[in-house]
């Protein structure tokens, strides 16, 4: 038997463990591929049955750190470009170990006035770095779906009252449909939240000028007037296939205007308020009812870190509150408790990388960080314009680049499909790792640039690496392989 109590001792020495393999990984970090398939074969070392005897502390983490490093996806090095996924501050990571070493419930002020504090101060400094009034109510979400998730349970809670119901208490029985408007750039986590909400997910109203998916104003305008009460709009600060923005401050106009709730979900777009240069992109989202984005993105935190913003700053407790049970705080507790403003109750201390990378960085250090991003994206998309093989397929606004390989006089057809294969190639590959999306129905890599450590050399290994495997698939394709 192995009994964690009899191993009480072997605590220091495993995180020794994990600190000795530390350096070496991040030092490694920036010159491994993003992934190596040959080492999946490791994974079969994590499975068999449930052990019936343990192997004991140190043997566990042992086997963990020569799995993990070698298995792991290097998704927070500079070359992962897929999806919109950044990389883990060196402050940041530290304090996430920290935030393990304390272990703290976050959910309650009487578990961890520390976490509790910490979440009050890191959502201040946020408001301040995202320019949003101090006056909004604020929480920690384990990510940006949560955080939509969150936004449009209190847009649900705001609406219902409109209708006379107090939906927390009472449920959706007896509402008619929530109308939910948005431009055609709304994010599907948008959706899963309102299907988790009860609304249901298709019930969005999409008001679309193109097949980009810009926003149609004036249908919404329209939409609105025929609605003729509350309603819900969704703007898009960032779109994940190319970075452009919704108009918001259009948007908080007719939200105004018809008296609807505006929620901006700006899961890596809202760090374009925090350079005097992009900060247009966001303009009116201090205009609006919710605000959600990432921590694990743009800020660079480690998963799984997110933020809401509203308003209204009662509306999260009466949307998630009322704790109903003896051993809980009550009403007449005056502390705050973050548990109850949100969807989660025990909760990781998720504030403390939070509060840990902004102390280290500050708003100085993430201005620079955020235009050097935007730097390297206008510099892939000047390449991609340039070059007679590559055709960038819209315009750079911020961090998200889309482009294709396109050799002259090959068929459309067969241009998605050497996109297609080129996106699978560059994958096995793993020196780069920019994904695949269909924009606009072409084939088309995406890379989003978000990670704190990518510089010029990556960018230009990409392209090189495109080039490359792009020039064989064409062969491949003309040679009808
Ligand atoms: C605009 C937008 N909203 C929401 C999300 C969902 O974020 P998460 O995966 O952190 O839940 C993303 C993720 O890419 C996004 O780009």
């Amino acid at each position: 038997m192995t009994d964690p109590l009899h191993e009480r001792d072997l605590a220091r020495p495993a995180l020794d463990l994990v600190a000795k393999a530390a350096g070496p990984y991040l030092e490694a970090l920036p010159d491994l591929p993003v992934r190596d398939a040959a080492a999946d074969v490791l994974l079969d070392r994590l499975g068999g049955p449930l052990p019936e005897r343990g192997c004991g502390t140190l043997a566990g983490i042992e086997e963990l750190i020569e799995v993990g490093t070698r298995a792991a996806t290097h998704s927070s090095g500079p070359r992962f470009f897929h999806f919109v996924v950044g990389g883990s501050t060196p402050a940041a990571q530290a304090a996430d170990w920290v935030t393990s070493l304390l272990d703290q419930a976050a959910g309650l002020w009487a578990a961890s006035a520390l976490a509790t504090e910490a979440e009050t101060i890191v959502l201040g400094w946020l408001k301040d770095l995202f320019a949003l009034p101090d006056s909004y109510g604020a929480v920690l979400t384990p990510s940006a779906t949560f955080a939509n998730l969150t936004a449009l349970a209190c847009a649900r809670h705001w609406w219902a009252e409109r209708h006379g119901v107090d939906v927390t208490v009472d449920g959706l029985a007896g509402l008619p449909r929530m109308p939910v408007l948005a431009g055609g750039y709304v994010h599907p986590s948008n959706r899963k939240a309102l299907q988790i909400l009860g609304l249901g997910r298709d019930t969005l109203t999409v008001c679309a000028r193109d097949d980009a998916g810009r926003v149609d104003i004036d249908a919404m305008e329209r939409a609105l007037i025929e609605i003729d009460g509350p309603a819900v709009i969704i703007a898009s600060a960032g779109e994940v296939n190319t970075g452009d923005f919704d108009p918001i401050d259009a948007l908080a106009d007719l939200a105004e205007r018809y008296g609807a709730w505006l929620h901006v979900d700006g899961a890596f777009g809202l760090f374009a308020g925090v350079s005097p240069r992009l900060a247009h992109l966001v303009s009116g989202v201090e205009r609006a009812n919710s605000v959600a984005a990432d921590g694990h993105k743009w800020l660079n935190v480690p998963y799984e870190s997110g933020f809401v913003f509203v308003r209204d700053p009662t509306i999260l407790g009466r949307a998630f509150g009322a704790w109903n049970a003896p051993y809980l705080p009550g009403a007449g507790d005056t502390h705050l408790n973050y548990g109850a403003l949100g969807p989660e109750s025990s909760r990781r201390a998720r504030a403390l990388p939070i509060w840990a990378t902004l102390r280290a960085y500050g708003r100085s250090g993430y201005r620079a960080m955020v235009e050097r991003h935007n730097d390297l994206a206008l510099r892939l998309g000047a390449i991609a314009e340039a070059d007679p093989l590559l055709e960038l397929l819209a315009p750079v606004r911020l961090c998200v680049v889309c482009f294709r390989y396109r050799p002259e006089g090959m068929a459309d057809a067969e241009v998605d499909e050497l996109n297609r294969r080129l996106g699978e190639q560059l994958q096995e590959d793993g020196r780069v790792y920019p994904g695949t999306t269909v924009y606009r129905g072409r084939t088309a890599l995406r890379p989003a640039l978000v990670n704190w450590r990518t510089t010029e050399r990556d960018v230009d290994l990409l392209v090189d690496v495109v080039r490359e495997i792009g020039a064989r698939v064409a062969d491949d394709i003309r040679a009808g392989r």
